[in-house]
């Protein structure tokens, strides 16, 4: 039985995945070397815990369980030392998942499941970091967690029948729908998503339109809820990068990031995190 629940990284997703987690009734440790990021993340996840309660999407009952049972650590060796599961979202980079994993497997107890959000890489390397790749798996939830609807469920070549179960199990508790796949680079929804984000970077590379008009003609010509730009300003044009960079050596060519791209990550133009990616954000508004 799953309980106890430690996230690795507070950052976009681990403050979405703590959040949908403690309002199942989870205990949950949130955890990130960043003290500064902990802070924004209780401040953002009490946020959404009083819009939620205000609009009823939460029950008291739940808000009261967050708030008792939702603990923010910098210490992750001391937080997984009680873990049922650690469900790392630390940056999409092999050498920091690597350290973390090796972090986890010396502190976790032995039944204790790992889960990485990775967005693109294998669920079979990532478990080769430790020494349990029967219960190591890929849990991919989706920006912003706390309202969409998907955990993409990867198995590794190792990953045993009770870890997805397991996994399962709990991506339900969280209110979450789930598809179960093999792991291959990209799984089934990064691997569209990148390939639809970064040709929209060569669009505007190329000077089809501006950002409005592109990402306008994708919603209302394509039926896509969100923009291409609208989309990779939320989840992070540095992710959106590394992600690239991930399936252009795994799967070649048709995913080298678009330069454009590469150049707005270099002036630290990040998204609405940083208050500014392909559009504005400085004022609260798009522009
Ligand atoms: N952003 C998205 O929309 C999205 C969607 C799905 C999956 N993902 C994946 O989720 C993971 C996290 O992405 P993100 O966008 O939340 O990143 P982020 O940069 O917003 O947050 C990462 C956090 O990890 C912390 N961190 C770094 N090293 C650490 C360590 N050793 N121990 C603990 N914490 C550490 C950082 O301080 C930061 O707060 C990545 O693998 C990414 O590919 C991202």
């Amino acid at each position: 039985m799953i309980q106890n629940i430690t996230v690795a990284g507070s950052g976009v997703m681990g403050r979405g995945i703590a959040y949908v987690a403690a309002a199942a009734g989870h205990s949950v440790s949130l955890t990130d070397v960043s003290g500064e990021a902990l802070l924004n993340a209780k401040e953002e996840i009490m946020n959404i815990a009083e819009k939620g309660l205000a609009i009823g999407k939460l029950t008291k009952e739940s808000f009261a369980h967050l708030k008792d049972h939702l603990v923010y650590k910098t210490d992750l060796e001391e937080a997984a030392s009680h873990a049922d599961l650690i469900i790392e979202a630390v940056p999409e980079k092999a050498e920091i998942k690597k350290q973390v994993f090796e972090a986890m497997e010396e502190s976790a107890p032995g039944h204790c499941l790992f889960a990485t959000n990775t967005s693109t890489m294998s669920p079979t390397e990532i478990a080769s970091y430790a020494r349990r790749p029967e219960k190591t798996i890929a849990m991919h939830f989706f920006n912003p967690v706390h309202k969409m609807p998907l955990v993409e469920i990867v198995k590794g070549l190792e990953t045993s029948e009770e870890t997805v179960e397991a996994i399962k199990n709990t991506a339900e508790k969280m209110g979450k729908q789930t598809v179960v796949i093999n792991e291959f680079p990209g799984f089934v929804t990064s691997r569209i998503s990148a390939l639809v984000g970064n040709e929209a970077f060569y669009m505007l590379q190329e000077g089809l339109g501006t950002p409005e008009d592109i990402d306008k003609a994708i919603k209302l010509g394509l039926n896509y809820p969100m923009g291409p730009f609208e989309l990779a300003d939320l989840v992070g044009l540095d992710a959106r990068l590394n992600n690239l960079k991930y399936l252009h050596e795994k799967l070649g060519e048709k995913y080298r990031p678009a330069p454009l791209l590469e150049q707005y990550v270099k002036a630290g133009r990040l998204g609405r995190k940083t208050g500014k990616g392909v559009y504005d954000y400085t004022n609260n508004e798009k522009s």
